[in-house]
């Protein structure tokens, strides 16, 4: 009973100290340990508005900045004739990715590395989708202005990018209400 009294407070602790936190997470190797985001995969629909909003044009450059195991950069291949970078933090979704890349067929059009979204280098880049936390969104917003050319898009799922104005936000119409918020470069400030 006092087991499982100290387990309910160690977890209340732990969901308060919320997902995003990186104290809470176990321990991890140095390359590992500043996964700032959980692992959760944008659902199909999110993606195919996504994609839409970002009006790609065959041959541009789209990243996806903690890419998971890779379904949006298959999509902007397959759909819209991206070449398309992830970059991943977990190892094992990396790999994860890139095996599904192979499946797909697009190993010459799209590509993940493993590394922080902090270091991503965005030189070239077209479109950056993001579904990370506005925090993280805040920690990029600097790097996003400094690297992303006029006209570039930046399609964030569910987390706003903090102190820009977005040009549109759109909520799905499914049950669990996605958002959607699409900014172009440069964008006004709030
Ligand atoms: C919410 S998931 C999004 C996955 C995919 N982009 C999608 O929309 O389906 C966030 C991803 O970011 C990765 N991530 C978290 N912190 C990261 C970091 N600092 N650098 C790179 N990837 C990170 C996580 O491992 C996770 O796969």
């Amino acid at each position: 009973m006092r087991r499982n009294l100290s387990f309910g407070i160690a977890l209340l602790a732990a969901v308060a100290a919320g997902p995003m936190s990186a104290q809470n997470a176990p321990a991890q190797s140095s390359r590992y340990a500043n996964k700032l985001a959980p692992y959760v995969s944008s659902p199909a629909r999110v993606i195919e508005r996504m994609l839409e909003l970002a009006h790609i044009k065959p041959g541009e450059k789209v990243y996806d900045l903690g890419a998971g195991d890779g379904r949006v950069l298959i999509a902007a291949v397959e759909k819209y004739k991206a070449r398309a970078v992830g970059v991943e933090i977990s190892p094992k979704l990396v790999a994860e990715a890139s095996t599904n890349i192979q499946e797909a067929g697009v190993v010459d059009q799209a590509r993940v590395v493993q590394g922080d979204v902090m270091d991503a280098d965005l030189n070239g880049a077209d479109v950056v989708f993001l579904y990370l936390a506005t925090s993280l969104n805040e920690k990029l917003r600097p790097r996003f202005e400094r690297f992303l050319k006029p006209g570039a898009r930046v399609i964030s799922h569910d987390y706003a990018v903090p102190g820009w104005k977005p040009s549109h936000v759109e909520k799905t119409d499914d049950p669990h209400a996605h958002l959607i918020y699409v900014y172009e470069m440069p964008p006004s400030k709030y």
